[in-house]
């Protein structure tokens, strides 16, 4: 029999040791910093070293969901790695993540990709492994792991960032029950953002990128609206928290503003002060008090709607259990889903588990020279056997960490 329950049972994120101050890099752009910071939205953007990569962003945020929440690896049954920015053109980053972390050699694996949409439909294709009962009481782990590029000097720069966000899913889960009856989907070839197979950054048609996602936005609301039980379950007013992809925070805003002219059924215009007014003081209750991990780290593609719910999930008191949430996956090229869910009864007890506050306190602040001699570094690491790579050389702490590669194999220790 299928369960009834399904959802997010633990959570957590991981990110590099090592960011840059947002006004740090419009200084040396040249560049108002509030064009960064009030423009953009972002206060600090995560800096990978070359000895982090999806892989080993991966490898920390399972383990940390995993220990957190207490789980046992033996119980996990199917491994999903989201990512866009892979290792290898064949093998997926799951295979490395499985080993690591222990898991059962009768648990299957693979990786999904559609820009940043593969978290999301590694989640959906977990949900829907548990409820049609092919699952028989085991739980699912789904990391969604990359790391944004753009380049130096480029308009995406101010985008980038880096990180893993690795959820379980289960039956009966502590966190947030997925509605498995209201959901839209929606796919139309694009070229809004793309990265060609001989490019370790991304390329991205920036303004147009924005139009592609917020008209991916209505397609999907429109797909779910037609769903049973939509018209009583969709309505903004129900929902406690909306939740969208984050490429930078500002992007929020702009999506929080199409959702309702979606549901109104027409534009919204600056001047008509009244709606706006009433729009704003929505998204002041429901996706502004989300999004500081976002504005912390930065884009982390296929994880970042999934940080923002974190940042959610961290601040639940009881009163908000058992309230709606939507959430708005978006993927260039593009695809796009929206989905709904609830908070779970006993999510408030949950909080400080997933908190990862500390850690992003923790991370060392670069100035711009070694944020750009990282960077440029960053370019070269993936070749066949360079130089071993130190850990120490950019003072990381304890980890599993990419060490370069040997042999045409990466080597990882
Ligand atoms: P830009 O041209 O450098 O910036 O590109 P802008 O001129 O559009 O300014 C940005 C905002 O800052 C504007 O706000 C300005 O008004 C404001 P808005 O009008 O949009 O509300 N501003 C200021 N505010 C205060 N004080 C100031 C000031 N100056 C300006 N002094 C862009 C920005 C995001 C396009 C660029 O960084 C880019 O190309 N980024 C990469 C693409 C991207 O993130 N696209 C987002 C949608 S697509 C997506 O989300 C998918 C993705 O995650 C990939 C995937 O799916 O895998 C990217």
């Amino acid at each position: 029999m299928s369960p009834k329950s399904v959802g997010i049972d633990a959570m957590a994120f991981h990110g590099p040791e090592c960011f840059i101050d947002m006004a740090d890099l419009a200084v040396a752009r040249g560049v108002e910093p509030a064009k960064y910071i009030k423009g953009l939205g972002q206060t600090a953007m995560a800096v990978p070293t070359p000895c982090e990569d999806t892989v080993s962003l991966a490898i920390a945020a399972g383990r940390k969901a995993l220990d957190a929440f207490g789980i046992d690896p033996t119980q996990i049954g199917t491994l999903v790695v989201g990512t866009e920015t892979g290792v290898d053109h064949s093998k997926p980053v799951a295979t490395y993540v499985h080993e690591h972390l222990k898991l059962s050699s009768n648990c299957r694996s693979f990786e999904t990709k559609h820009a940043c949409l593969g978290g999301t439909a590694g989640l959906t294709a977990a949900v829907d492994w548990i409820a049609s009962g092919r699952a028989r009481g085991r739980k699912a782990l789904v990391v969604a792991a990359d790391i944004a590029r753009y380049g130096l000097n480029t308009p995406g720069e101010p985008t980038q960032g880096a990180g893993a966000v690795a959820f379980v899913l289960s039956e009966n889960p502590r966190l947030l029950e997925v509605d498995l009856d209201i959901y839209g989907d929606y796919t139309r070839q694009v070229m809004d953002f793309w990265r060609p197979l001989y490019s370790k950054y991304a390329f991205a048609d920036g303004h147009y990128s924005i139009n592609c996602y917020l008209d991916a936005l209505a397609g999907s609301w429109s797909d779910a609206m037609g769903k049973p039980g939509a018209a009583a379950g969709m309505p903004i007013g129900n929902f406690d928290a909306c939740f969208y992809h984050v490429p930078f925070v500002k992007m929020a805003q702009k999506a929080h503003h199409r959702h309702w002219e979606a549901e109104l059924g027409r534009a919204v215009a600056k001047e008509d002060t009244g709606l706006m007014a009433k729009i704003n003081a929505s998204f002041e209750q429901r996706v502004g008090p989300w999004l500081r991990l976002n504005s912390e780290v930065g884009n982390i593609y296929t994880g970042s709607l999934f940080l923002a719910l974190m940042d959610y999930l961290r601040q639940v008191d009881a009163a908000r259990e058992g309230k709606a949430i939507s959430l708005f996956a978006y993927g260039s090229g593009c695809g796009a889903s929206m989905l709904l869910a609830k908070v779970a009864q006993g999510a408030a007890g949950f909080g400080t588990r997933l908190d990862p506050q500390a850690d992003i306190d923790r991370r060392r602040r670069l100035d711009l020279a070694e944020y750009e001699a990282i960077t440029r570094a960053g370019e070269s690491v993936d070749g066949n056997d360079g130089p071993e790579l130190d850990p120490s050389s950019w003072k990381l702490g304890a980890g599993v960490y990419y060490r370069g590669t040997r042999n045409h194999m990466r080597q990882y220790g």
